[in-house]
């Protein structure tokens, strides 16, 4: 096989969030990670992180001497905007300056405003089920909107609002700590009405300025599927969950209101429209089998496919899962696709080199069915601090020292490096031998 070529305009680069990558921010997930026992998984926390918010121009230098053209990152929220309605203008210079720096390096900045983490402020008051959440996102995003929408066109609303539903609602991991069906979908309910009017005060400046300005959410696609040799029922368990996690908040985005069954069928303000592309995150797959003694699930017991690898964490890699994902949301909304996220927990940089390389062929593949994919943004650029997780799974294409905080390029850094440089992706052979 010969190398492909990419798209020519064709977006390539790494995606990163705030509280991941910054350190020194209190909002809250700091809060939570202050608990006893532990509630991460290592007993780490993100206070220092990987010290991107002082080493950002250093950092971004590094990914664009890597021939990347695009970065993706998210504003934090916290920061911008420590108490109710009074702005940080020191935190919105320090993201200004970030936009620049992505400029100078000809990398083109894609913003996210709400990745998974929220002010303490908010938080303390019912987070984003509050009835005054969506007014109070739209302000901030106005905010962020006037301050680097004369320099940034790709924006992202909210990051992955079913996967915040389901771990901070349903399955308690994340804050708010909550498990219940009722709470998750008031989550849901509450994330698409904050999409609505973060999208709708991003748009706002940009018509009042003559900006442009193109708006999504990051989607979360984990397709749910009925296990090999299901029954009716593993069948029937797989319909609700899945339509829930994967369609839901789109289908209700295109219709301009909140459907059922999250919803009562009303129209939302501000709903219709607030697309201007798709972003998606794509890392996995499951398999569902039904299981009575799951009722916080709809019963669906999730699993990955026994016959697929997996990565560190577990989740079954499947590349052409991708490529399905991008055909599917292309036939269905008819927007340009962005992939805003892909990669793989793997501590040893063994299965990254190949999964990098199915996966952007996945890509090429939904391109050459017809898909209008704009870029491909890789989760992520430095090892950081994953969640619940706390610094045990690695998605890096640099390994970031805990001690020390030195990044040194993984042999996957390279390879994305050279995909980035010649625009194209290299064939499957030579990548085995790479790995090796
Ligand atoms: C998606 C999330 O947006 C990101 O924050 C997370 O680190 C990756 N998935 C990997 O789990």
């Amino acid at each position: 096989m010969t190398p492909r070529r990419l798209p020519s305009e064709f977006l390539l680069g790494c995606a990163t969030a705030a509280h991941q990558v910054e350190g020194g921010i209190e909002n809250d997930w700091s809060r939570f990670e202050r608990q006893r026992p532990s509630p991460v998984a290592d007993g780490s926390d993100a206070s220092t992180a990987i010290d991107h918010y002082r080493r950002y121009a250093e950092d971004l230098q590094q990914l664009a001497a890597g021939d990347q053209d695009a970065h993706r990152f998210s504003v934090e929220w916290a920061r911008v905007e420590p108490e109710a309605g009074c702005f940080d203008s020191a935190a919105l210079r320090h993201y200004r300056d970030v936009v620049r720096v992505c400029r100078r390096l000809d990398m083109e900045p894609v913003v996210t405003l709400q990745h998974f983490t929220l002010p303490r402020w908010l938080a303390e008051r019912g987070g984003v089920v509050n009835p005054a959440a969506p007014r109070l996102f739209a302000r901030y995003a106005a905010a962020c909107a006037e301050t680097l929408g004369d320099s940034v066109v790709w924006w992202l609303t909210i990051n992955e609002p079913a996967v915040l539903a389901v771990q901070g609602y349903l399955n308690g991991l994340w804050p708010p700590q909550q498990r219940s069906i009722g709470g998750a979908l008031a989550a849901l309910r509450g994330l698409l009405r904050m999409h609505a009017a973060g999208a709708s005060a991003v748009h706002d400046v940009a018509r009042r300025h003559g900006w442009d300005a193109r708006v999504s959410v990051a989607h979360h696609e984990r397709r749910l599927r009925p296990r090999a040799g299901a029954t009716p029922l593993d069948r029937a368990a797989a319909v609700l969950p899945d339509f829930i996690f994967n369609r839901w908040f789109l289908r209700s985005c295109v219709a301009g209101r909140m459907l059922p069954p999250v919803g009562d069928g009303r129209r939302v303000p501000d709903l219709r429209g607030s697309l201007d592309f798709l972003g998606v995150n794509y890392y996995s797959e499951d398999t569902v089998s039904f299981d009575a003694r799951v009722p916080l699930t709809l019963f669906a017991s999730m699993a990955p496919d026994p016959d697929l690898p997996r990565s560190a964490f577990g989740w079954a890699i499947h590349p052409a899962g991708l490529r399905r994902a991008l055909n599917e949301l292309w036939l269905e909304t008819r927007l340009p696709l962005l992939v805003t996220e892909n990669g793989v927990a793997d501590n040893d940089d063994e299965l990254r080199p190949r999964y990098i390389v199915a996966h952007l062929n996945a890509v090429l593949d939904a391109i050459d069915d017809g898909a209008d994919v704009r870029g491909y943004l890789h989760w992520t650029a430095w090892d950081n601090f994953e969640w619940a997780e706390g610094y045990t799974k690695r998605f890096g294409l640099y390994a970031v020292d805990r001690e020390t905080l030195s990044r040194t390029p993984k042999p996957s850094a390279a390879l994305f490096a050279e995909i980035c440089r010649t625009r194209s992706v290299p064939d499957a052979a030579r990548v085995t031998a790479l790995a090796r």
